[in-house]
């Protein structure tokens, strides 16, 4: 089977989550959230999952029904811890019940393989005003240090999915060789990744070239996508060229982690992906020319100009949350490859 029968979103999404039909991507993720007002029975959704030959799921809790219903799968399992409980993880003993709850209860043959435990979501994105500034450090090295207790740590590492916004290039080198991370959390960032990289943990990023348009009029729109920009940005420190925002921004990190010491850590793009409603720019054939540059890339294992190789990736997201706060924006309910009840049938 080629893949010119890709005529409809439709098949579009078939196709491209029945991976190894065309482009097959080694252990592809999804983030799978929950905030719909009708929720998909977590025994629909796994199977969906296994349907669609997806390996990797991130979740933002560890409900109880899900990981019941994600025992004995075999798919590899991110947990997580929200951030309204990041404050009391601060507490070891807190921080060791939580382990023992959520993660080492489901870890017997035949359980759930956890391989992460994300502790908090993009807690240090600015619009927060630093609320979970100092708190998360605490809870990262108190849930390590109990799983580590636990016997469990050589397996599954605790991470933070942080939002792009914890790093950035100086406005007179915009490029990505310059990376750095963000000056007010600097020495915040370096103290996590010096005890990531002590424990083995990877660097979670989530990355969002729809971001990077949304609200910006002057942003290329070519640069969004991988199908080439006209003019791509060359970077002034290493002379390589930039053709789209992901990459530029991947490497950004890669930069800002060598900066302090640690280029070489791995790192897991926690979230990425294209809404398909809400906004001029969140529409069905912009996240159709999205995923398809970004999925063959990925089956490529081409990586970054300065990370070449397998990335791994958790696309956000499976099923569309009509719950979720439309405070960022419109589209914040239409992020995924599956409507609310599941049925891959997009059309408009
Ligand atoms: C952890 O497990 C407990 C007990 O099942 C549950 O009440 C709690 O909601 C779980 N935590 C998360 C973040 O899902
Ligand atoms: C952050 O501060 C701004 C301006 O003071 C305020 O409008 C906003 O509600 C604050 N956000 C949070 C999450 O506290
Ligand atoms: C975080 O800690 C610093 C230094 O102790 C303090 O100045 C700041 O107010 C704290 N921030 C919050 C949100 O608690």
């Amino acid at each position: 089977m080629g893949c010119s029968w890709f005529l409809s979103w439709v098949l579009l999404l078939l196709g491209l989550l029945l991976l190894g039909t065309c482009w097959s991507v080694d252990g592809l993720g999804v983030n799978w959230g929950t905030m719909a007002v009708k929720k998909l029975p977590p025994k629909i959704v796994v199977q969906m999952l296994k349907d669609n030959g997806i390996t990797k799921v991130k979740l933002f809790d560890a409900a109880d029904d899900t990981m019941v219903a994600l025992a004995g799968s075999d798919i590899e399992v991110m947990v997580a811890i929200p951030n309204d409980q990041l404050a009391v993880m601060g507490d070891y003993d807190r921080a060791k019940d939580w382990v023992k709850r959520n993660v080492t209860r489901y870890n017997f043959n035949g359980g759930v393989k956890i391989k992460y435990v994300a502790v908090g979501n993009e807690p240090f994105l600015e619009t927060y005003n630093g609320t979970f500034v100092n708190i998360t450090f605490p809870a990262l090295q108190n849930i390590q240090n109990a799983l580590n207790d636990a016997g469990v740590g050589d397996s599954i590492k605790a991470t933070v999915p942080l939002n792009a916004d914890v790093y950035n290039s100086p406005n007179d080198q915009p490029y990505p060789s310059a990376g750095r991370f963000r000056s007010d959390i600097n020495s915040l960032m370096t103290q996590m990744v010096d005890f990531m990289s002590k424990n083995n943990a990877p660097f979670t990023v989530n990355i969002y070239p729809f971001l990077s348009l949304y609200g910006n009029d002057n942003f290329p729109l070519n640069y969004a996508f991988f199908d080439g920009a006209p003019q791509p940005v060359v970077d002034g420190g290493t002379g390589i060229q930039y053709t789209n925002v992901f990459d530029a921004n991947f490497d950004t990190l890669v930069s800002a982690l060598k900066a302090v010491g640690h280029g070489d850590m791995p790192i897991i793009v926690g979230e990425v992906g294209w809404p398909t409603d809400g906004d001029k720019n969140a529409k069905i054939d912009y996240a159709y020319r999205f995923y398809n540059g970004l999925l063959p890339r990925l089956a490529s294992n081409r990586g970054t100009p300065l990370r070449p190789g397998y990335i791994e990736i958790y696309l956000f997201g499976l099923i569309d949350e009509d719950a979720k706060s439309i405070a960022p924006g419109n589209f914040e309910r239409h992020w995924g490859l599956f409507r609310e009840d599941g049925d891959g049938m997009r059309h408009e």
